[in-house]
C-alpha cells in the first residue's frame, strides 16, 4: 500500500498510532516490489520472479553438505526466504502462545531478528530527536544504542526504585508530567539489570497512570524475560494485555516485544516478535510499516530459525521442558537469595528474570570492583556504573556453585 492508504486505515482504526509515527514511520510502506510480486505469482506455472535458486518447482537446489544440518525439518523450504512479516504459521502460533485475554487489541506479531531488532523497529517507527523515551534507570545498556545512538531519541530517566524499594510509579508520574508532546515509555519486566517485576498493585497504578496521560504515548513492553517469575505474589505476566485494554486508541499505542531468545532458550536463533495494540486493518497497517522497515534493513528474518521455533511451539513436551528450565532458575534464584542473606549482602529487590543487582558501598567504584573480582577472585560480573552496582547473572551459575560465587564476591569487595 502507499503511505497515505496506510494512514487512512490508521486514522479510521487507531488514530493514536498515526499521531505517534516518526518521519521514517510516516514514509514506511511496502511497495509492490519483488517479494510482493513473487507472492502474487505463487500459483503461476512458470515462476521467474524472485532471485532464489530452485529446482523450477519451488524447492531450493539445496547443497547436501548444508541441508544435512536441517534434517529435522519436514522439507527444504526453510532454506528459502521468509516473508518480511515472518512465516504466517509462526506468527499465528506465537499469537496463540501469548494467551492474551479475549478482546485484547492485538495485531498479528511481526517476526523480528531478535528482540533487540523488535525494539529497534519501535525506535524507528515512533522516535526521533524530538521524541523522548521515558525509562527507569538503571536500564539495559543497549537502549542507549537502540534509541539515542540510532534515532537520536533522548532517554528521560527516573530512578527504578522508590524510597519504599518498590517500582517507582511516582517517579514515572513526575517524569510524564514534564511532557507536552509525543513520547515513548519503555517498560522492561522482568527487568534487566534489576531482576524486579511488579506486584498487582504496582501494575494497577501503572495502568491507571499511563492510560490517563494526556499526550500521544507509545508504550513499549520489553518482555524479553517474560515467564521467569519466582515470587508467587507477583503479577506474573506481561503488562501488555492490561495496558492494551486500557489505553485510549485516539492517543496511545502499546507495543509488545518478546521472543524465543530467553522464553525458548534460543539465544542464537534471533527470533523476536513485535505486536501492536491495534486490531484489524489498523493492526495490519502497522505490521506493514514494521515489515517495510525490516525489508530495508535485514530484508527478511532467518527462515531455519523461524521453522525451528514453529516446530518447538507445536511440540507436546514444550511446556514441560520450559517448566524444567524454570525450576532450575528458581533453584538458582533461591540459592542466591540465601547466600546473599547469609553473607549480609543487600541486593536491590529482585524476584524474577536472570539477574540481581548488588549496590556498592560509597567510595567503591563499580568498574574497579568488577576488574578486581575478575583478577583476584576469577569472578565475572557486569559493572552497572549508573547504579554504582554489580549485576550478577544467576541464570548462568549452577545452584551448587552460588555460595562459592557469593563468598568470592564478598572476599573481592572488602
Ligand atoms: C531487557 C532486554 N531486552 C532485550 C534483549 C535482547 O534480546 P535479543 O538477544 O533477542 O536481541 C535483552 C538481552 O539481553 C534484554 O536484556
Amino acid at each position: 500500500m502507499t503511505p497515505s492508504e496506510l494512514h487512512s486505515l490508521l486514522q479510521d482504526g487507531h488514530p493514536g498510532a498515526l499521531r505517534l509515527l516518526s518521519p521514517l514511520g510516516h514514509r514506511a510502506a511496502m511497495p509492490l516490489g519483488i517479494p510482493q510480486q513473487a507472492e502474487q505469482a505463487r500459483g503461476a506455472l512458470r515462476k521467474a520472479t524472485i532471485g532464489q535458486i530452485t529446482d523450477g518447482a519451488g524447492k531450493p537446489l539445496a547443497l547436501p553438505s548444508l541441508v544435512r544440518y536441517f534434517s529435522g525439518f519436514p522439507d527444504t523450504s526453510s532454506l528459502l526466504y521468509a516473508s518480511q512479516y515472518g512465516l504466517l504459521s509462526l506468527r499465528q502460533a506465537w499469537a496463540r502462545q501469548m494467551a492474551l485475554p479475549d478482546g485484547t487489541p492485538a495485531s498479528l506479531p511481526v517476526v523480528a531478528s531478535g528482540i533487540t531488532h523488535g525494539i529497534a523497529l519501535c525506535a524507528d517507527l515512533f522516535t526521533g530527536p524530538d521524541v523522548p523515551v521515558v525509562v527507569a534507570t538503571p536500564y539495559w545498556d543497549n537502549y542507549d544504542q537502540i534509541f539515542t545512538m540510532r534515532t537520536g531519541a533522548p532517554l528521560l530517566t527516573y530512578p527504578f526504585f522508590g524510597p519504599d524499594r518498590r517500582f517507582n510509579v511516582a517517579g514515572l508520574a513526575a517524569t510524564l508530567a514534564r511532557l507536552d508532546g509525543p513520547a515513548m515509555v519503555l517498560l522492561n519486566f522482568p527487568s534487566n539489570p534489576t531482576g524486579y517485576s511488579p506486584y498487582p498493585d504496582e501494575v494497577q497504578a501503572l495502568v491507571r497512570l499511563l492510560s490517563a496521560h494526556p499526550h500521544p504515548l507509545c508504550i513499549v513492553c520489553d518482555d524479553a524475560y517474560n515467564g521467569l517469575f519466582f515470587d508467587p505474589a507477583l503479577y506474573g505476566k506481561s503488562l501488555y494485555g492490561a495496558l492494551a485494554a486500557a489505553v485510549d486508541k485516539a492517543r496511545a499505542l502499546v507495543c509488545k516485544v518478546d521472543g524465543a531468545t530467553k522464553e525458548l532458550v534460543f539465544f542464537g536463533g534471533r527470533i523476536g516478535f513485535l505486536t501492536f495494540s491495534a486490531d484489524g486493518a489498523a493492526g495490519q497497517a502497522l505490521a506493514e510499516k514494521a515489515a517495510a522497515v525490516l525489508r530495508g534493513t535485514v530484508s527478511s528474518v532467518c527462515t531455519p530459525s523461524q521453522a525451528a521455533v514453529l516446530g518447538a511451539l507445536s511440540s507436546a513436551t514444550l511446556s514441560e521442558e520450559r517448566a524444567a528450565v524454570l525450576r532450575v532458575l528458581d533453584e538458582r534464584y533461591r540459592a542466591l537469595r540465601e547466600s546473599l542473606a547469609a553473607n549480609g549482602l543487600d541486593a536491590l529487590p529482585f524476584n524474577s528474570g536472570c539477574f540481581a543487582l548488588l549496590p556498592l558501598a560509597e567510595g567503591q567504584n563499580a568498574e574497579a570492583a568488577r576488574q578486581r573480582l575478575l583478577k583476584e577472585q576469577s569472578v565475572g560480573v557486569i559493572a552497572v556504573p549508573r547504579a554504582n552496582a554489580l549485576r550478577i547473572a544467576f541464570c548462568s551459575i549452577e545452584a551448587a556453585d552460588i555460595p562459592d560465587l557469593v563468598s568470592r564476591v564478598v572476599a573481592g569487595l572488602v
